[in-house]
């Protein structure tokens, strides 16, 4: 059976300029589908840009900052004026902490933690599921980690946002998936990229950016009719 194609379909990838957002709208776009990615550095968003469209698809970089109401609510008019559509939402941008004990986190790291990984995947779906269920629907996929299934001592905040995003993840998916919205979560133990330092952990037996944008393509191909609505990636090796 040959694979199904994103052909005519529109594809959001939040925190698309670099690491795993950088690779999934790579995927994406060989599956022929217009991606946007967004982020808050122009540069890099438009260098990833250059790259999958000299390689053949199509990308448009927009500037947006997740935690910022005002932000996502301009991209979203920007991409409806655009495009009139979206097809496929991935919520990828995301920031970590790991390195102390939460006794000791100043509340502002906090904040910035569920405002990017917990408040910003509301604002997207907030402003964009109108626009979704009005283009008759497909996928929500939300990059979530390992850490939203595990205790994770000195990066407890980060964890607490992963677990909150899959709850927010799985109620949202009962909401839309009557309306033709399939919401998933993929959950990547450490990932080789510039998000933390991953000290002591072999990078050759890690899993790659790109071993993360494959499951975002298994769950954007799936028949219309089957709702695989979480992957767990492992390495194979413990690195
Ligand atoms: N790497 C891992 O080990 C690992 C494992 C499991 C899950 N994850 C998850 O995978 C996702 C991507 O991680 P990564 O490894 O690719 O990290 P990364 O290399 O640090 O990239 C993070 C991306 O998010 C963007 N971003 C951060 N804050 C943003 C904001 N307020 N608004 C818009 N964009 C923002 C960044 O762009 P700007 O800074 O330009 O805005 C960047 O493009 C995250 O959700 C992370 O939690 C990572």
């Amino acid at each position: 059976m040959s694979e199904r194609t994103l052909s005519e379909k529109i594809v959001l990838v939040t925190g698309g300029g670099r690491g795993i957002g950088a690779a999934i709208a790579h995927t994406l776009a060989e599956l022929q589908a217009t991606v946007i990615i967004c982020g808050r550095t122009l540069p890099a968003l438009q260098e990833t840009a250059g790259k999958i469209r000299a390689s053949g698809g199509q990308c448009e970089a927009m500037v947006c900052d997740v935690t910022d109401w005002n932000s996502v609510a301009a991209l979203a008019a920007r991409v409806e004026q655009t495009f009139g559509r979206l097809d496929v939402l991935v919520n990828n941008a995301g920031i970590g902490s790991f390195d102390g004990p939460l006794h000791l986190m100043p509340p502002a790291k906090w904040d910035a933690i569920f405002d990017t990984n917990l408040r910003g995947v509301f604002y997207m779906m907030r402003a964009f599921v109108p626009l979704m269920l009005a283009s008759g629907g497909s996928d929500i996929i939300n990059i979530s980690s390992i850490a939203s299934k595990n205790a994770l001592a000195n990066g407890a905040a980060y964890a607490a946002s992963k677990w909150g995003l899959n709850g927010l993840s799985y109620s949202v998916a009962e909401e839309l998936r009557g309306k033709n919205i399939r919401v998933s979560v993929v959950c990547p133990g450490s990932v080789h990229t510039e998000f933390s330092p991953h000290a002591g952990k072999d990078p050759g037996k890690m899993l790659q950016a790109e071993d993360v944008a494959h499951a975002v393509r298994m769950l954007a191909t799936q028949a219309p009719r089957a709702f695989a609505s979480e992957i767990v990636l492992r390495p194979t090796q413990k690195p």
